[in-house]
Formats: C-alpha cells, sequence, structure tokens
C-alpha cells in the first residue's frame, strides 16, 4: 500500500486522492517530504518510478512510516462517502510491514481486520496495544535463527504521533481453511477475535496449500480433497461468527451459508472486476469479455508466489501467466515484500526472494529448486493495477492477475449487469433473490 500510493503519486495523483487522504493524516511533519519527493504534478513522462528504499533491517522508522502512511491512505478512501463498515486485508506471511499498516488503518478509523496466508496468532494481541497507544511487536520468522530468542520486530505508535492517543480497536477474523486452525486460534491467540473468515481453494488471491501429501492433476494443480473441507458444525461450536468465502459469490451460496449458520460471506473475484476495483481498465475490460464467454481459464499456481502458497492465476494473454512472456523478463528484486529473513553465516538476519535474480539467491544461501516457476509477484501485481515499472534495462514489468475459479462462471453476471458494473451492483445481485435481514450493517472489506 505505500508503494501504491507513492506510484499515484508519481502519476500526478488523479483525482487529488492521495493529497486529500494525506491532508487529513494528524501528523503533517511525515507527510510533507512524502509529497516533495514523490508528488509529480505533470506525471512521470515514460520515466522509471522512484522507489521507496527496501528495508535492510528490522525497525527500519523511515520504512515504518511509509507503511503507516499507506494502510492511512487506503482506508481513508475507503471510508470516504459512506458510513458502512471497511476492513483491510492482509497477508499474515508478509511480516515487516504489517504494524505500521495496521496502525495506519486504525489512524483512518478501520472497523475490521482480516489476515489469512499464515497463522495471525500474535495480531489480536498488537490490536490491543496499537489501540491503546502502546509499543506492540511481532515475531519475525527467521529462516535458519539459531539464536536463543526468536527475533521481534517492534511498533511504537508514541514515535509516530510524537504522544499516546487511544484509537477504536478493530474487530480481528482470521482467514482459515482447517479446523484445526480455527480451534488453534480459538483457543491460543495472545487478545481475542471476533470470528472467523473460511476460505475454500476457489477463493481468488493466495490458496492454503492442501493437507497430507502433495498431490498434483495433470496440469499441475494441487489436488484438493476430503481433509481440506471445513466442517461447520465444529466452527459453530467455537461460538465465534463466520463468514464463508471462496466461490460464494452468489445470491444461492449466500442463502446457503446463510442456512449453514454464515452470518454471511466474503467476495473477492466479482467485486474485482467492478468499475472501483484498482486492476488496470483496459485489462479488466479485456479479461471479462473474454470470461463472460467461457474463454478464460483459472490455473493454481503451486510455485508462482514467493510465499510458497498455491496463487490463483487467470490465464491471460500478454501476461507472466504464459510461459513465454515469464521466460523473456529478466529477474530483478527491487520491492522486495515478499522477501524471507534468514540467518547469515555471520549470524545477522538478511533478506532473500525465491523469484530474485537465481545467483544471487543461491549466494544468500537460497535453493536452487524453490527458484524455478516462481514469480515476482511485488512487480506484476503492480501492474495489473497499472502501476507497472519500467526497469533500467528498459523493459517494462507485465501483470499477473489473481481471480478465483469464479472467474470461468462469470458469464450468468455479466448477462445481467454488463461488463461495466459497479460493485453496487455486485451487492444488488448478492441480495436479490432473498433481500438478507440485516441486524446491523454487514462489513465489506476492500484488499490490499
Ligand atoms: C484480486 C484479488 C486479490 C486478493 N487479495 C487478497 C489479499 O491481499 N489478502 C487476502 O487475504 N485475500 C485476498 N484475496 C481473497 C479474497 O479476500 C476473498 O477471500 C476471495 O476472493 C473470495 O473468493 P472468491 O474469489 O471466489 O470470491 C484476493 C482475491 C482477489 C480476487
Amino acid at each position: 500500500m505505500d508503494t501504491v500510493m507513492v506510484r499515484r503519486l508519481q502519476d500526478g495523483d488523479p483525482g487529488g486522492l492521495v493529497r486529500r487522504a494525506l491532508a487529513t493524516f494528524p501528523v503533517q511533519r511525515w507527510v510533507r517530504p512524502v509529497l516533495a519527493k514523490y508528488f509529480r504534478p505533470e506525471g512521470r513522462q515514460g520515466q522509471p518510478y522512484l522507489r521507496i528504499p527496501m528495508p535492510s533491517r528490522l525497525g527500519d522508522t523511515a520504512s515504518q512510516i511509509m507503511h503507516v502512511l499507506g494502510g492511512y491512505v487506503e482506508v481513508f478512501l475507503a471510508k470516504e462517502g459512506h458510513s458502512g463498515l471497511i476492513g483491510i486485508n492482509l497477508l499474515t506471511k508478509l511480516q515487516i510491514p504489517t504494524m505500521g499498516t495496521l496502525y495506519g488503518a486504525m489512524l483512518a478509523g478501520v472497523d475490521y481486520v482480516l489476515m489469512g496466508a499464515g497463522i495471525p496468532r500474535e495480531i489480536p494481541e498488537v490490536l490491543d496495544r496499537l489501540a491503546a497507544g502502546e509499543t506492540a511487536s511481532l515475531k519475525i520468522d527467521v529462516t535458519g535463527w539459531t539464536g536463543a530468542e526468536a527475533p521481534r520486530l517492534h511498533f511504537d505508535p508514541r514515535e509516530v504521533l510524537g504522544g499516546v492517543q487511544a484509537l477504536k480497536r478493530p474487530n480481528f477474523l482470521p482467514i482459515i481453511a482447517s479446523n484445526s486452525l480455527a480451534t488453534l486460534l480459538a483457543r491460543k491467540v495472545t487478545g481475542t477475535i471476533q470470528g472467523f473468515v473460511i476460505e475454500g481453494p476457489t477463493a481468488g488471491g493466495h490458496n492454503a496449500p492442501p493437507r497430507g501429501t502433495p498431490v498434483f492433476d495433470e496440469r499441475g494443480q494441487p489436488v484438493y480433497g476430503e481433509r481440506d473441507v471445513v466442517d461447520l458444525e465444529q466452527i459453530k461450536a467455537l461460538g465465534l461468527p463466520f463468514w464463508l468465502a471462496g466461490g460464494t459469490g452468489s445470491p444461492e451460496a449466500l442463502q446457503e451459508a446463510l442456512a449453514q449458520g454464515a452470518a454471511g460471506i466474503q467476495v473477492g473475484t466479482l467485486f474485482a472486476y467492478s468499475q472501483e476495483s484498482g486492476f488496470e481498465p483496459r485489462l479488466k475490460q479485456g479479461i471479462l469479455e473474454r470470461a463472460a464467454r467461457g474463454a478464460v481459464k483459472v490455473f493454481t499456481d503451486p510455485k508462482a508466489s514467493p510465499t510458497g502458497f498455491p496463487f490463483k492465476v487467470a490465464e491471460v494473454e500478454g501476461t507472466l501467466s504464459e510461459p513465454e512472456v515469464y521466460r523473456r523478463r529478466t529477474r530483478v528484486c527491487d520491492l522486495g515484500y515478499l522477501r524471507e529473513a534468514y540467518q547469515t553465516p555471520e549470524g545477522k538476519i538478511g533478506f532473500r526472494c525465491a523469484s530474485e535474480p537465481i545467483e544471487q539467491y543461491l549466494a544468500k544461501g537460497g535453493e536452487l529448486a524453490n527458484t524455478e516457476g516462481r514469480k515476482c509477484l511485488c512487480n506484476a501485481l503492480l501492474a495489473a493495477v497499472g502501476q507497472g515499472q519500467v526497469q533500467k534495462n528498459g523493459n517494462l514489468e507485465l501483470p499477473l492477475v489473481t481471480s478465483g475459479d469464479d472467474l470461468e462462471r462469470i458469464g450468468r453476471f455479466v448477462a445481467r449487469f454488463g461488463t461495466q458494473y459497479s460493485a453496487r451492483d455486485v451487492v444488488a445481485y448478492l441480495l436479490a433473490e432473498a433481500p438478507v435481514p440485516r441486524t446491523e450493517a454487514q462489513p465489506m472489506m476492500a484488499n490490499g
């Protein structure tokens, strides 16, 4: 979100959105240097984007401030113009930006925090502490760490605000794909959780890997089985509300979820192709037109993501889903969000990514097998929202598009709403056949 913010500024800040949000940030001395460095009223004129330096150690205050501002801007904008609830959705695997992003989101009044792709065990306590204006800390996974205590990253809100301010503590919903993880989180977290999102393997974005020995189908996709089905009766017994995600973007699936005791559904794919979504408009339009004819396949790629989690990829011409386009790209690691922390031979913490140039990864002790088929999600996902970097060698970073399996069945929706639809249409579609009685406003989530 910090990179999306500085890239929007360099593209002239269309609509003045980022500057409008930043103008309300409580400490303007953090904002002024960001505007001075990144805002280009006339746009970039084909020049490469100026990048935020990659953090090279834990607890780097300059990068933490950028995470705070990034989270603040997204949530401020998402909350504008309505009184509905707003959630922020982060990947647990991505640890370094987490606390700053959450704090920025909380300064903008975020109502819900959702986190999947990992076990977000310490996040409830982080939220409690940040809300009280106290220093929070998070254990950082460091491959090969032999030290007595696991390294921890600290975040002190007083360093941002210059004093203590109490904030609303958002509700926390871990995104889970198994009963055992739900039970673990319900019983063994530090702090409290307010419910679960239960996400199946058809969902867009990252998926949980199947349980047990890995098995692949003839296209090379991981095969999910009985053991990957979540028993909702057991979830109900935990006594917390839950929402169902992954292929639940239809009125029938909503009704079924409610009948099974869910509080509602979490939908990604249908919203990802709405006009409000950040996907680059021509890319979005082209995919939707083809998908409506049943001409786009979704591949569950077990290798693409440096996180090691399966990642859903829409197979689209001109994107990195095509083997030829992938092969033509020169590897570069210049954003570094998905880097893994590891212990160096000197006993320090280094960072490496299985998608970085192979010789660099090997020099850092990485294994060759891990690099095969890995894609630079950092650059590719930014390209998918129209912020592709022009690299030093003149190459333009190309997109990779993630979508749930539902994209293959989007024709039914498009036949009714067309290819230019709004998020409001999606909600109307989901509620149309039997409006959901509303006891309290249901949250709407925006993905980073
Ligand atoms: C474009 C796109 C981006 C997503 N990004 C994230 C993310 O950053 N973090 C996350 O937890 N889930 C992410 N998801 C998953 C959604 O939050 C949601 O659970 C999922 O899309 C629901 O299934 P559906 O795609 O079948 O509607 C993403 C989904 C899509 C389509």
